[in-house]
């Protein structure tokens, strides 16, 4: 059974915490009891969202880390212990995108992609889990994916698309893993919410070369799903330990629906062949 309120007096970390998704998480987690740590690679902004939650009555601490960097997210594992003497739910939110054609990107888009959204998972994972695992009672890990983890047309997104279906593939390799441990998982995939994702490149280091092209802009993700409507379906996913949650605007469930039965047709139409061609029926 799961415990009814497995937030007060628990404390959550949240990466990508500047604002977006994951400054609307931590503020959902605050306001449901938790204390929190949230990080970003954009220190100012976060630690004035830390400081607007602090402001509400929520324990709330803002801190820079870049999750590419071991490095700096031992640090961030450190000074969350320090602060709070325990971590209980971890949440993998920090991600940037970037459109275009697969043809015309750099080895530098992929590297800054994948160093993000892939690397800075496990790096978060490497730091955490060992202090999460010593412990017992309620822990749990929630990563953020995307709804273009499970869409077969990714033409424009196809490197955004492969790091979030590395995110699903680990977490889906993870939730097992842990349960062993009693720490739960959860698959947070979200579409078209309104936040700052297209401007992504905001923060691109420069190590990783020239900004790419931005051919939908850089402002807010227009007709979404606001940040705090997908956080409160997060943490009640968290709260159910559900294994996969969708947080995406009511108008387009039935397409991304559609879609993702289009990809199942397609793996059924080519499993049909395959049987067809490689099992002759034996007389
Ligand atoms: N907005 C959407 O429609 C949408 C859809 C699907 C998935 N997502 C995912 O949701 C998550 C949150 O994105 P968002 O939409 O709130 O965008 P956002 O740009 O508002 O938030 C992402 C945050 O990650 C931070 N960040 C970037 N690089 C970092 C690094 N190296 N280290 C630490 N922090 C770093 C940014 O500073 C930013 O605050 C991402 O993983 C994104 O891929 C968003």
């Amino acid at each position: 059974m799961p415990e009814l309120d497995p937030f007060t007096g628990r404390t959550a970390v949240v990466t990508g915490a500047a604002g977006g998704i994951g400054a609307a998480l931590a503020a959902e987690l605050g306001a449901r009891g938790m204390s929190v740590v949230l990080a970003d690679i954009d220190e100012i902004g976060v630690r004035r969202t830390a400081a607007e939650l602090c402001a509400r009555g929520i324990r709330a601490l803002g801190y820079g880390v870049d999750v590419s960097d071991p490095g700096s997210v031992a640090e961030l594992a450190a000074v969350s212990y320090e602060e709070f003497g325990s971590v209980e739910l971890l949440c993998n939110n920090a991600g940037v995108l970037l459109f275009g054609e697969v043809a015309d990107a750099t080895i530098g888009d992929w590297r800054w992609l994948s160093s993000v959204n892939v690397e800075g998972m496990l790096n978060c994972l490497h730091a955490f889990l060992p202090r999460m695992r010593q412990t017992t009672g309620w822990r749990h890990v929630m990563n953020t994916a995307s709804t273009h983890a499970f869409l077969p047309d990714t033409s424009t997104s196809a490197l955004y698309s492969a790091t979030k279906h590395a995110v699903v593939g680990i977490t889906l390799g993870l939730r097992p893993e842990l349960a062993e441990d009693g720490i739960g998982v959860t698959l947070l995939c979200p579409g078209q919410a309104a936040t700052r994702i297209l401007d992504a490149q905001r923060n691109r280091p420069e190590g990783y070369g020239r900004r790419a092209r931005e051919p939908f802009g850089t402002g807010v993700i227009p007709l979404a799903i606001e940040p705090h409507e997908v956080a409160r379906i997060a943490v009640d996913g968290i709260l159910a330990s559900d294994p996969l949650v969708f947080a995406l605007p009511e108008f387009s469930r039935e397409t991304f629906r559609g879609q993702v039965e289009q990809m199942w047709r397609m793996a059924d139409d080519a499993l049909a062949d395959r049987v067809e061609t490689s099992c002759p029926a034996v007389d």
